[in-house]
This record gives C-alpha cells, sequence and structure tokens, in this order.
C-alpha cells in the first residue's frame, strides 16, 4: 500500500479533510489512514448546531467529534461567525426587525459558550471568523465585507468574538479564515484586519487561508507572497480547505464524466509545485486540510456550477491515489 500521507509529512504539518456524516462512514480507512486532522464540512456551523435560539443541535457534529477521539485525529472548529449557513433569529427582534447590538453579542456570546465549550476536550482550533473582508476588486477603499453583523454590532463583533471563543476555550487556537487569500488586494485586506485585532490584544493566534485553487489560479507567486506576508503576522497558518479544481471558476461545461489525462497530469504537476512550496514554509505552517478528502464527494460537484462534477484531490472516486498523491509523496 501507498505511504500515509500523514507519516510523510509529519515533521512539516497536519493534513486534514473536510468530512461529513456521510464521507465519515464512506471514506472511513482512508481518512483514518492517510490524515491526522478533521473539520467538519457543515455541522459545525451557527444553522446547523443552532437553528434556533432555544435549540441546539448536536447529533452530527457529535458523531465527527466522536470518529475523531476514537482515531486520535486533531479536530478543527468551522465556524463560529460567518454571514453564510447562519439563521436569521440571530438578527432579529420580536418584530422581526433587526435587534440591538447588544443583544445580538449576547446571543454570539451565549452561542459560542455553549458550543466551544461542548468540544473543548477535542477540538484544538477553531475558525472563529470566517470571510469577513470584502471581495470588492474595484474600490480601493473597500474593507469588510457587508453584512447584518456589520449592520447591527459595528466592526467590533470581530473582537468580540474572539474574546468569547477564548474565554469559552483559553487552549483553543483561534484563526480568522477567508478564501481568495492570495489576491493580492484582498491580501493586504486581510492582513490589515489581522494586525488590528494584534494591535488590540485580541486573541488570535492564526490565519487560515481556504486554498480554493484550481490548475490555473491563483499563480505560485501570488500564493508565496501571501503566505511570506501573513507569515509578517507572527501567527501561524494554516490551509484550511485546499482544493485544486480541474475546471477554471468561470468554467460552465458540466457534460464530462471522467477527467480528461491531460487534467490529471496538470492537477499533479499543479499539486506537486503547491506541496513544494508549502513544504519550503513549514516553520509557518501547521496544517494543510483539504476541503474533502476523494473525489466520489466534493463540495465542487456543485458550486459554482451545480452538476459540473469535478475531481479535486489526491484519491480518486474509489479512493486510489492518483497521480497527483505521487507527486506530493515523494516530495519529502
Ligand atoms: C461549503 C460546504 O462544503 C457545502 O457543503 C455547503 O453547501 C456550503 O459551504 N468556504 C467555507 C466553507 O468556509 O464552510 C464552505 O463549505 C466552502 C467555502
Amino acid at each position: 500500500a501507498e505511504a500515509p500521507l500523514k507519516i510523510l509529512y509529519k515533521d512539516a504539518f497536519h493534513i486534514g479533510a473536510a468530512v461529513n456524516p456521510i464521507t465519515i462512514e464512506s471514506q472511513r480507512s482512508l481518512l483514518a489512514y492517510h490524515f491526522n486532522s478533521l473539520t467538519a464540512e457543515n455541522e459545525m456551523k451557527f444553522s446547523s448546531v443552532h437553528p434556533q435560539e432555544e435549540l441546539y443541535t448536536f447529533e452530527n457534529a457529535d458523531v465527527i467529534a466522536a470518529f475523531a477521539r476514537e482515531h486520535g485525529l486533531a479536530l478543527r472548529g468551522h465556524t463560529l461567525v460567518w454571514h453564510n449557513q447562519t439563521p436569521d433569529w440571530l438578527f432579529e427582534n420580536e418584530t422581526g426587525g433587526l435587534v440591538e447590538r447588544g443583544v445580538l453579542l449576547e446571543r454570539l456570546k451565549a452561542h459560542i459558550q455553549t458550543v466551544v465549550s461542548r468540544y473543548k476536550d477535542v477540538i484544538y482550533a477553531w475558525d472563529v471568523v470566517n470571510e469577513v473582508i470584502s471581495d470588492d476588486a474595484d474600490d480601493q477603499n473597500a474593507y469588510l465585507r457587508p453584512s447584518k453583523w456589520l449592520d447591527i454590532a459595528g466592526e467590533n463583533f470581530i473582537a468580540k468574538a474572539f474574546e468569547f471563543a477564548h474565554e469559552a476555550d483559553p487552549q483553543a487556537l483561534l484563526f480568522y479564515n477567508d478564501y481568495n487569500e492570495s489576491d493580492p488586494h484582498k491580501r493586504e485586506r486581510i492582513f490589515r484586519l489581522v494586525r488590528s485585532l494584534l494591535d488590540q490584544d485580541v486573541p488570535i493566534h492564526g490565519v487560515g487561508l481556504q486554498a480554493h485553487w484550481n490548475l490555473y489560479d491563483p499563480s505560485l507567486d501570488d500564493m508565496r507572497a501571501a503566505i511570506e506576508r501573513y507569515a509578517q503576522l507572527g501567527l501561524q497558518l494554516q490551509l484550511t480547505e485546499l482544493d485544486v479544481s480541474v475546471f477554471r471558476f468561470e468554467d460552465r461545461r458540466t457534460d464530462l464524466v471522467q477527467p480528461s489525462q491531460e487534467m490529471l497530469e496538470l492537477q499533479a504537476e499543479r499539486y506537486e509545485s503547491i506541496f513544494r512550496l508549502l513544504h519550503e514554509y513549514k516553520e509557518h505552517i501547521s496544517a494543510v486540510t483539504f476541503w474533502g478528502a476523494a473525489d466520489d464527494y466534493t463540495w465542487l460537484d456543485n458550486f459554482p456550477v451545480r452538476d459540473r462534477k469535478n475531481w479535486p484531490f489526491l484519491f480518486d472516486e474509489s479512493h486510489r491515489p492518483k497521480e497527483a498523491y505521487q507527486r506530493v509523496a515523494r516530495i519529502v
């Protein structure tokens, strides 16, 4: 059998995978063999665990936590504050208008206390705040993404979330997580946010680079520049949601039932250069988590285009190592 990725990279960083209650069954042996870290793909998000103010639903999240405990895997928590997969009740008062700032922060505190405390024994790192930086490419002054969080509470909800998480579990490593993290404009906005949190003595310990990449974008130079820039913050870095789509983002084609040889070859080269780069920065990078594990299941099958099958991982639909795996394995 092929060498486990987690062993090959044990002196560099954790090798993680996002899982859900279905893949944790169907990919069980692959997960236990190659990976030493997990993230819940959806099951710990606000809507999943706290759909109503008085109702917490932990069944699915508990399944993932139990699997991590059972196999001695590291577990990352994902995510406490986001603009997606967050229930409306959180922002509403009794008459359906927006709540007051103080009420929103009280609710956030209660949520974080409950969720973070529950998994204190097994979760070592939390994506506390996800995707609050603007993607606006035209407006040079753009900074934070418009959201109900921002409308109601102002910028301060970000610092508060980190403080509440730190109170709930002082041992946990707390991350800011975002995508398009290698884009030069967004990179500087993310840098500015994290720097300002550090200047305010907010407990934050890492920057998560989602790394939803493809065969062509971003460039290796932009990836390197992003790693170098974030490293200047003096925090640890993690790739939190790595996948290498065989399509360009805007490619609409939905007809392919298997990847072409050319795609697989390009993907192998691409993964090799990515892992060479990551390995070069292993002093700064503590974990590399894929947003899935093998090509039989990826969220990219439905994003950004529905029914566009994708093959973004190192393992194929039958969990066999792809050429990309071979290239990643022989670097170390
Ligand atoms: C995605 C999940 O993979 C999908 O199943 C869900 O429908 C939408 O969310 N950035 C994140 C992740 O931080 O939480 C997202 O996960 C992918 C983009």
